[in-house]
């Protein structure tokens, strides 16, 4: 209440102070709608007079590569998803305000991949080869005023459409904003917050802003006024300062008793920064920040406010399946949801900068974020062609980001913490991502050490004899190891940014990283999928932060983590299905994840809920005893044989695929079949049409934490139930089902939808008796109300090569979702399905 009477107080006097000259606000313009595109080159597009009539009418954000849809044809690639890259240009005319006049105005465009160049009215703004980076242009030079038209022209060159080892998406495929501002305004991320002191009784915010000036002469009393709201909007802090001649200052504010951002109490604050000239407003910023600590430690692991607690993580590629690159905000809370859900509580942003929105919603939500710039610094890793593995790409096809490292790295990687630099959610810069496989001789040095013990790459504890290494590598790397230089030059330019936050990478060879010296670069060492080592480097460095940074989706990876107090976490590869790095036709993508491409729960997304979550839950999948690698004997009890990925693909990837499971109860009598149980209960009992086949604890299950029987099929129900203590805890049933549709069920993950916003229907396809359909792919097709768009259609499954800019499509295990997003009208969304003429009910989504 104080505090709001003084800010009320001030402002008034301030107010009187500038004699009611008008405030100028900062005018940030949604610049997304009725861009002008065409697919190929057109080499005189970037002429202002140039006619674009025939062109497609179009929004961004707006991905051409998932637009036309999987082709197996010569011009794409299993690595990109089996997608077109391609050279695009659009076009947007614009008018500008009669207040215009004197403004800066500026272009923001978060994401064009890639090789984009942009012209205004004719005249070059500059190029960004990264397809990552957000950047922006000033236009001001060039902008016409009154009635005349303006023109901007934007070249994006994705012709190597194998430049990447996951889809990347083509085009402008992240929003785009014109930003109008005085001449004396705050630069573009101008704006930082840190919170260095936390206490019980206050929170000391350290705000650095940097301003530009671009036109004012010898501007005088220039005042930037600071006030932080809480999540409610109530003044908790307020300074004004006055500036001298700097374009720059540094204050520090205090927030008494702050509420912490935390992942389970996500709070957040808003600072909004005022630049007065004269005692007039000329410009304004806001910005959403967090009061947090967090330290990692070398014997403790990870703590976050003084908590010590694990890392849950999950990798994350920039896709979201049938949206390809261009996905809403809206679809991130959809995700970033399902994976708080299990108990996820941290993301890698693999590997390079991710879309703002996700921040924001991993601010929102608790999410804790590693937020990584490259999978490859000046030389290339392999490319596929067919199939995962061949590296087979040609060398036209796939050149890439390495081309343009030695020039663009320090811009882009200072670009991407700029740019990032207040979300609370944010707690590590990684600077790479197994980078040392570009160097053939980190392998080699790794290979020669260890060749006396080496059983396949991954399954065994190398040597950490530092000494021995170190005269084997420089053997091989000679005098100048260009990795480790790297690595320091990239560590020093973060650190020229942010002294706030560790800064680590994604190292596949950390016993030679670290005698190198890369290892020691970094401040926290992101180990893939080296759990093996942990004990040896822990061993050899006690100084050194360690922490899972790419673990496969493993009950051993997670236990190693758990049971090592020096290890700081994990993160899973991956949370969701991604589309990219797979093959052959028609595999576009891997679904080696907790979630599927359309955001169904995988088994082994239930088998992580169950380790991560404190909710009791059972759950259960089952598999023919003739395809699965478990096996039971009576002598020797249980036995497990992994079988590896069969040829083409790259044998290895069964380390990264979960058990082949079913989620069916649908087999021939008698069949012999493992039911694998997953659960966090003490206990499991199994039933079969009610009969009781026997208690199992999940201790005796230590190797994988999966409780198994051998059960011979009868159709009917299976049900387990969860036990602790002896008393029921949670139950879960298979049914057999028939294979003919009797009912359509639609559910919506949000039935109230504001304008312009995204919801996700799930239809799944019943029998008579209500049980999923899991055994027979039927076409559905969807009818929606003209007050709402679909903007998306899958069925989850790695190989659905099927449009998802249809109405239809043919379901997977009897499930599939349309992706809905409202338009500007207020009102009722109507949505129903067919399905060999069976109709399910309307769906009504409101949008109030
Ligand atoms: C890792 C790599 C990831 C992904 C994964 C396999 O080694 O860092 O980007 O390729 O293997 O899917």
């Amino acid at each position: 209440m104080k505090t709001s009477f003084v800010i009320l107080v001030s402002s008034v006097i301030l107010l009187i102070g500038c004699n009611f000259k008008k405030d100028v606000k900062r005018i940030t313009q949604d610049f997304n709608k009725d861009w002008k595109f065409r697919l190929g080159d057109e080499s005189e597009a970037f002429q202002m007079n140039y006619e674009d009539d025939s062109w497609k009418t179009i929004n961004v954000p707006h991905d051409w590569s998932i637009e036309e849809g999987y082709k197996n044809v010569e011009e794409t690639a299993a690595s990109t998803g089996f997608t077109l890259g391609g050279i695009g240009w659009y076009r947007k005319s614009f008018r500008l305000n009669k207040e215009d006049v004197h403004k800066h105005i500026s272009i923001l465009f978060d994401g064009v991949y890639n090789n984009s160049s942009v012209w205004l009215n004719g005249n070059l703004l500059g190029t960004r080869p990264n397809g990552y980076s957000s950047f922006q242009y000033n236009l001001t030079p060039y902008l016409k005023h009154g009635d005349s038209l303006n023109v901007l022209a934007v070249k994006v060159d994705h012709s190597a459409y194998v430049d990447s080892r996951w889809y990347t998406g083509s085009g402008i495929y992240r929003k785009v904003q014109l930003i109008k501002k005085s001449p004396l305004h705050i630069a573009n991320w101008g704006v930082r917050i840190t919170t260095p002191k936390i206490t019980k009784e206050y929170a000391e915010i350290n705000i650095e802003t940097k301003l530009e000036n671009t036109g004012i002469k010898n501007p005088k009393n220039i005042t930037l006024r600071y006030a932080v709201q809480d999540s409610l909007g109530v003044s908790v802090a307020f300074k004004e300062i006055t500036l001298k001649n700097e374009l720059q200052s540094s204050i520090k504010l205090e927030i008494k008793k702050a509420l912490l951002w935390s992942v389970e109490n996500p709070n957040l604050y808003t600072l909004k920064v005022e630049v007065l000239q004269d005692g007039t407003v000329v410009d304004n910023v806001s910005e959403k920040f967090g009061v947090r600590s967090f330290n990692f430690d070398a014997n403790k692991g990870f703590s976050l406010n003084g908590k010590s607690m694990k890392i849950k993580g999950v990798n994350i590629h920039h896709d979201a399946g049938a949206l390809g690159a261009a996905v809403p905000k809206g679809i991130w809370e959809y995700r970033m949801e399902k994976l708080k859900s299990v108990g996820v509580n941290a993301i890698r942003l693999s590997h390079n900068p991710h879309a703002v929105e996700l921040l924001e919603v991993c601010d929102a939500l608790g999410l804790l974020v590693m937020n990584e710039a490259f999978d490859e610094w000046h030389l290339p890793k392999g490319k596929s062609k067919v199939y995962l593995g061949d590296n087979a790409a040609s060398e036209e096809a796939s050149k890439a980001y390495p081309e343009h490292f030695k020039e663009w790295a320090e811009r882009d990687l200072k670009d991407l913490i700029k740019r990032d630099f207040n979300h609370p959610s944010v707690i590590m810069w990684s600077i790479g991502n197994e980078i040392e496989w570009t160097f053939p001789e980190y392998s080699k040095t790794f290979n020669e050490v260890n060749k006396d013990i080496m059983a396949d790459s991954y399954h065994f504890t190398p040597k950490y004899d530092s000494i021995a290494i170190k005269a084997i590598l420089k053997k091989n790397v000679g005098a100048n190891d260009e990795l480790a230089n790297t690595a320091k030059q990239l560590v020093k330019w973060v650190k020229e940014e942010d002294i706030s936050r560790p800064v680590t990478c994604g190292s596949v060879l950390p016993s030679v990283s670290i005698a190198s010296g890369y290892g020691k670069a970094v401040d926290v060492l992101g180990f893939n999928y080296r759990a093996a080592d942990y004990d040896a480097a822990h061993k050899t460095y006690p100084d050194l932060k360690i922490l899972g940074s790419e673990n496969w989706v493993d009950y051993m990876e997670w236990k190693n983590c758990l049971e090592r107090d020096f290890v700081s976490g994990v993160f899973l590869w991956t949370g969701f299905a991604y589309l990219g790095e797979a093959g052959p036709w028609p595999r576009k993508g891997l679904n080696i994840s907790l979630f599927d491409f359309a955001g169904f729960k995988n088994p082994r997304g239930h088998f992580f809920e169950c380790l991560w979550k404190e909710d009791s839950k059972v759950y259960m999948v089952t598999t023919p005893a003739n395809e699965s690698e478990f096996s039971f004997d009576k002598k020797k009890g249980w036995e497990f044989n992994m079988q590896l990925t069969p040829p083409p693909v790259w044998k290895m990837l069964r380390k990264w695929e979960w058990y082949k499971v079913y989620s069916k109860w649908k087999y021939d009598e008698g069949e012999p079949i493992i039911v694998q149980t997953y659960t966090n209960c003490e206990e499991a009992e199994l039933f079969l049409n009610s009969v009781s086949l026997g208690k199992q604890k999940l201790s005796d299950f230590n190797e994988d934490n999966i409780i198994k029987w051998q059960v011979p099929f009868t159709q009917g129900e299976l049900k387990v139930v969860g036990y602790n203590n002896g008393i029921k805890e949670k139950e879960y049933m298979l049914h057999t089902n028939s294979d003919e549709v009797a009912k359509i069920s639609l559910k919506a993950n949000k039935e109230e939808v504001y304008v312009n916003d995204i919801t996700v229907i799930t239809a799944k396809l019943l029998d008579d008796k209500g049980n999923l359909i899991t055994t027979a792919d039927k076409e559905i097709v969807f009818s929606i109300s003209d007050n709402a768009k679909i903007i998306g259609i899958d069925n989850g499954w790695e190989k659905n090569v099927q449009s998802h800019k249809s109405n239809g499509i043919i379901t997977h295990q009897g499930k599939a979702i349309l992706i809905v997003q409202t338009k500007k009208e207020k009102g009722i969304v109507k949505i129903s399905a067919t399905v060999n003429g069976v109709k399910s009910k309307e769906f009504l989504i409101t949008v109030p």
